[in-house]
Parts: structure tokens; C-alpha cells; sequence
């Protein structure tokens, strides 16, 4: 399979700047008893089919990335690529993949499976579940 990569500088893979930005507005989401939860009125950027955001602080215990495809489904994952620098995700555009931000730029399907690079293995996803204006997602 062909693997496709984001474009992006060597400073940004050497720094590890992830491309996707958190929210702009941070009280659109919130953690509580094991659920993230994201209001979609308030995270409009996850409206739009192609585009991510990342979860990350409050009490939230683990980084999450937050896709939704060009397929108008959602897929959440784990943010921690499971090679050693454990560097942040990117979804790559019209693909079924997400992508390190380092420079070894591991990359892994949908469903979590390493398809390219150093990881040793794949990564955690997190079902989602789509309901009144929410994002609901189960942290465990
Ligand atoms: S930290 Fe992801 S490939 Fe190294």
C-alpha cells in the first residue's frame, strides 16, 4: 500500500509540531468519568468532513485526536504514537490514516494497525458515539 505523507518542514517533524490545532474554543469540551465529551455547536472545526482536532489538558488523562473523514464518520485515537518519542498524531487528508509528527513519520490505519516506520505497534483507538449536537467518547 502506498503510504502518503503531510507535507511539512524538517524543523517541524525535528520539533515535533503537530499540524492540528486544539479548539478555539476550550469550554466546547469536557471530561468526566472516564467520557470525553465535545459540543459540537461550540467545536464547529469538527463539522467539517477532512479536518481534526486535538483534545489535551483539563483533566483529560491521555492526549486524544479527533478525525472526521471525508466518509462523515468519526475515529478517535490515542495521541501517542507508540514509538519511543511517544510524539502527536496528524490526520492525513483523504486517507484512512494518521501520521507522526516526528521524522521517522510513522503512520497508522483507521483501525490502529502501524503501516509505516519505527512504531513497535499500533495504536489505541476510542469509539465515538454521535448524539444530540454531542461527540461522546470513551476513554478507557
Ligand atoms: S515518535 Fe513517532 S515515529 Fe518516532
Amino acid at each position: 500500500m502506498t503510504v502518503k505523507f503531510l507535507q511539512r518542514s524538517i524543523w517541524q517533524r525535528i520539533f515535533g509540531i503537530s499540524a492540528t490545532g486544539k479548539p478555539r474554543d476550550e469550554s466546547g469540551w469536557h471530561y468526566e468519568s472516564g467520557q470525553l465529551t465535545i459540543r459540537l455547536d461550540r467545536v464547529p472545526e469538527l463539522t467539517r468532513s477532512g479536518m481534526a482536532v486535538r483534545f489535551e489538558g483539563k483533566s483529560l488523562p491521555v492526549r486524544v485526536l479527533v478525525v472526521f473523514g471525508e466518509d462523515k464518520q468519526y475515529k478517535a485515537f490515542h495521541n501517542r504514537c507508540t514509538h519511543l518519542g511517544h510524539r502527536r498524531l496528524d490526520y492525513v487528508p483523504e486517507t484512512e490514516t494518521v501520521q507522526c509528527c516526528s521524522v521517522n513519520k510513522s503512520t497508522y490505519k483507521f483501525h490502529g494497525d502501524k503501516i509505516y516506520g519505527p512504531a513497535p505497534g499500533p495504536i489505541r483507538t476510542y469509539p465515538v458515539e454521535v448524539g444530540e449536537g454531542e461527540l461522546r467518547i470513551r476513554i478507557s
